[in-house]
């Protein structure tokens, strides 16, 4: 049995490529049956395109201009697209760069393990700039290392929850930023796919 992949990323996707090659050079045993995303000009759509998945672009704006509140309009989009993603049965969903935290509303319309992919040590850095962060508490602190890790997500809470792997990525003397974000990505890519395949069917 092959487990099925749904994939929400909203920027670059890279990290949707790393799965797309994973499943391509048979180190992953799953298929990706649709990527979603949240901006219109996400690369992750030309990267489900180059290799014959099918993916949308789904857009929150509207829902949040057609509710009362932005609570509301998030739940409404949640639900939305937690219908879409159940039409193709998935086994797990991959929140994959996809920088938007999902109300219950869709953790309760999925019948999947839900993970999230976080560029930071479970427990440190939480939010959408854990990489800046982390080399700030490198230069003010001397922090000497950080990670990457991939969790379940079992409730609203950032970036937080059961971990399924994760490791460390160490900061080198000689390091930049930027040094350092290529080696989490790295480090990403490759947890990424282990964590998809200790979670799918065998
Ligand atoms: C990754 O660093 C991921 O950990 C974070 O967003 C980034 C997505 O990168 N949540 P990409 O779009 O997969 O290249």
């Amino acid at each position: 049995m092959t487990g099925r992949l749904v994939v929400l990323a909203s920027g670059s996707g890279s990290n949707l490529q790393a799965l797309i090659d994973a499943v391509a050079e048979d180190r992953l045993q799953a298929e990706i049956s649709a990527v979603y995303v949240n901006r219109r000009s996400a690369y992750a759509r030309k990267r489900a395109d180059d290799a014959g998945i099918t993916q949308d672009f789904v857009p929150m704006r509207p829902y949040l201009d057609a509710a009362s509140d932005d609570r509301t309009g998030r739940e409404a989009y949640d639900r939305d697209l937690a219908q879409r993603i159940a039409t193709h049965e998935p086994d797990v969903v991959v929140l994959a760069g996809w920088m938007h935290i999902f109300t219950n509303a869709f953790l309760r319309g999925v019948d999947a393990k839900v993970i999230n992919l976080h560029p930071a040590l479970p427990g440190e850095f939480p939010g959408a700039h854990a990489i800046d962060d982390a080399w700030r508490a490198h230069l003010d602190d001397g922090l000497d290392r950080t990670g990457a890790m991939v969790h379940l997500v079992p409730d609203e809470g950032l970036d937080d929850g059961p971990v399924v792997v994760s490791g460390e990525v160490p900061i080198l003397v000689d390091d930049t930023r930027d040094s350092l974000e290529a080696r989490i990505h790295e480090l990403e890519y490759q947890l990424l796919v282990d964590a998809v395949a200790s979670l799918v069917p065998s």
